[in-house]
């Protein structure tokens, strides 16, 4: 098809949102750009170097020379920082407990977001993140607002946890979940939020089928409407 959108998927950690992109990317064979990666990328390379959140400007300064990149594949999306394959690495408990912080700084959330609205010019595009719908992507001709109880965010993510290495409680798990939604929707540039004209879509009891049809159908109808 010659004629193609963008859509935008926003939500809280855990409502499955990258899950769901990734199969909707693949069923209108689109590209699926999780922006989350970035912000962990950028914050795997400020625990690093020892550069804490409070410090903006030196955030700012060794942002400059990091060159973050997404490539698609196969099974999800690669995250390359200055070379460097990130993909595993970003995904630590270090980094998903301080990536919020780094998430508060105005100046890093305009580089990212510009680099992201690059990635969606030509349309055909999925992305996911917190303010997609919202910022970097408001004309997006599909957009979803995608919620899922606490509990069951934390059951989630409580499985996908491996056998071995960090260990954490479901309790704590979702403690941590809560407070980083919390640092998300409470910060001053462009916080969590349901944009006016997004499609609400409560996960808790539905499957992963179930919300990436309901999500490529909506896809589907401003397909023919607009094509
Ligand atoms: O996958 P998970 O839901 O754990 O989080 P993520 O999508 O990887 O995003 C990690 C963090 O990056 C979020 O908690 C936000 O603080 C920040 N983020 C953001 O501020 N804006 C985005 N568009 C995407 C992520
Ligand atoms: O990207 P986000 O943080 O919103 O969530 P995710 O990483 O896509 O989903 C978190 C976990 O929940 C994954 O292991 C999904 O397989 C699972 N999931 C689910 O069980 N039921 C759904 N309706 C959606 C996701």
């Amino acid at each position: 098809r010659e004629f193609r959108i963008n859509i935008a998927i926003d939500g809280p950690a855990g409502a499955g949102k990258s899950t769901v992109a990734r199969k909707v990317a693949k069923a209108l064979s689109y590209v699926y750009v999780d922006t989350g990666a970035m912000y962990r990328a950028v914050t795997w390379d400020m625990l690093n170097l020892g550069i804490e959140a409070e410090n903006e400007q030196e955030v700012l300064a060794r942002m400059e020379s990091l060159e973050i990149e997404l490539i698609p594949g196969e099974d999800g999306q690669r995250v390359r920082l200055s070379g460097q394959d990130v993909t595993d690495d970003i995904r630590s408990l270090a980094v998903t407990r301080t990536v919020s912080r780094y998430a508060q700084i105005e100046g890093l959330r305009a580089e990212l977001s510009s680099a992201q609205r690059q990635m969606a010019l030509r349309k055909g595009v999925v992305m996911d993140g917190r303010d997609i719908g919202t910022t970097v992507l408001p004309d997006a001709e599909v957009k979803i607002f995608m919620t899922a109880t606490v509990e069951e965010r934390a059951r989630r993510r409580f499985r996908e946890l491996p056998e071995s290495g960090e260990s954490i409680t479901l309790e704590q798990l979702e403690r941590e979940i809560a407070d980083r939604d919390e640092l998300d929707r409470n910060r001053e540039v462009s916080p969590l939020v349901c944009a006016e004209d997004a499609t609400v879509l409560d996960t808790t009891r539905m499957t992963i089928e179930e919300v990436s049809d309901a999500i490529v159908r909506l896809a589907e109808r401003q397909l023919t409407r607009q094509g």
